[in-house]
């Protein structure tokens, strides 16, 4: 047998910037174009970011093709939604020079991001995040995805943005329970990364459930500044990247059993609380952590129990299939002390024992 190896040269490009800042969505395209002045340009984003205004502000007078996903949300985050696109582009003449503009949440930022890095085998990405979800998580990191009609995020591809544009003031218009689920993902980060920032969540927390701008901008640069190092780090989730998916064990499940009734921040809350409490069970966590959760989960009115119709019997079918799991068992993320990530062994996902994870579900209800 004949070998040849094929060696490649590292990517010329491997970072970009994140840009933080209030009510400039009006201005933003001009600049887009500034600097990407031989790039076709063209916009995805949603039905409800339509009516809201935010396209009609970030176009003002200009004529950008764009498609505007309508159902919005979850149900059309499909590869079906992604043919229909690339269609457009195509009819449209979108060459391999082109660049997709991501206005919107999560299912935005993913159905587009997919769209750029699979259409002509690649195109530019920029990521305008309007959600708290989005702001704080899917829009930072590279992960693009749709479902198929069998699993949720079957088709997907790391694909970074060219640059990501937070507008927090974008969030004003959005509803306020997606507002606030939202904001877990931002209690997760201070919770495995930054003691400081929680305390700073824990003084400020008024403030950030009533969208004080000011309080806003800190906090979407705390998100960004730690998920960013964490990506860097190990940016295809080999290792350290796991620790992300902190509370989404038995959040994933959670969801998922509730076959989405549950928004994904409240699932993860539920889930957060189950990782705390197999934390005190395994002596791991200081004594008032927990409590302290509590109070901030509560105060955005989320839920800290599992409810009632899903049983401790459907989580544990749930998180055999964590698409994570070994040996049909998943490994946990915990926390070493609030802010801190547990690592062990060079490991940052962790055994824990089926009888401990059930003891822990008894307790949830
Ligand atoms: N790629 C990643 O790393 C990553 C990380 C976390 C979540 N996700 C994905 O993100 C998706 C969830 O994202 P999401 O919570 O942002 O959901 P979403 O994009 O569906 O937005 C939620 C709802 O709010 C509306 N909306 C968005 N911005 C608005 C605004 N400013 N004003 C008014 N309405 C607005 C949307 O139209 C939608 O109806 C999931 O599919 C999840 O898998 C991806
Ligand atoms: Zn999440």
């Amino acid at each position: 047998m004949k070998q040849i190896n094929v060696k490649i040269p590292a990517l010329p490009r491997n970072s970009y910037p994140i840009y933080i800042g209030q009510n400039f969505l009006d201005t933003l395209l001009t600049k887009i174009q500034n600097d990407h002045p031989d790039r076709s340009l063209f916009i995805i984003t949603d039905s409800n970011l339509a009516e809201n205004n935010h396209l009609k502000k970030l176009t003002a007078e200009k004529d950008i093709p764009n498609y505007i996903i309508n159902p919005p949300g979850e149900k059309s985050k499909h590869i079906q939604t992604v043919v229909k696109i690339i269609e457009k582009m195509e009819q449209q003449f979108y060459a391999r020079d082109s660049l997709i503009i991501a206005l919107g949440g999560g299912t935005v930022g993913d159905i587009a991001g997919f769209a750029a890095a699979v259409y002509k085998r690649g195109i530019h990405v920029i990521q305008i995040p309007t959600t708290t979800v989005a702001q704080a998580d899917s829009s930072v990191g590279g992960k693009t995805g749709v479902d198929s009609t069998i699993s949720k995020n079957a088709f997907g591809a790391f694909w970074n943005p060219r640059a990501v544009y937070i507008d927090v003031a974008t969030l004003n218009t959005l509803d306020q329970t997606q507002y606030l689920a939202g904001l877990v993902e931002s209690l997760k980060h201070a919770l495995i990364a930054d003691e400081k920032y929680f305390t700073f969540f824990e003084k400020n927390i008024d403030k950030i459930i009533n969208r004080d701008i000011e309080t806003l901008l800190i906090i979407a640069e705390k998100n960004c500044r730690i998920k960013a190092k964490i990506v860097a780090e190990d940016p295809t989730e080999k290792n350290k990247r796991r620790i992300l998916n902190y509370g989404h064990t038995v959040g994933h499940a959670a969801e998922s059993a509730s076959r989405f009734e549950l928004l994904h921040g409240q699932a993860v809350a539920i889930g957060i609380i189950a990782a705390g409490l197999i934390e005190q069970k395994m002596k791991l966590a200081e004594p008032d952590q927990l409590r302290r959760i509590k109070i901030l989960l509560e105060k955005m009115k989320m839920p800290t129990k599992m409810p009632k119709n899903i049983k401790s019997n459907q989580i544990i079918q749930l998180i055999k299939r964590d698409k994570k799991a070994v040996n049909k068992w998943p490994k946990f993320v915990l926390l070493e002390k609030t802010g801190k990530a547990l690592c062990k062994n060079q490991q940052w996902a962790h055994d824990v024992a089926p009888e401990t994870v059930k003891d822990v579900l008894a307790k949830l209800y």
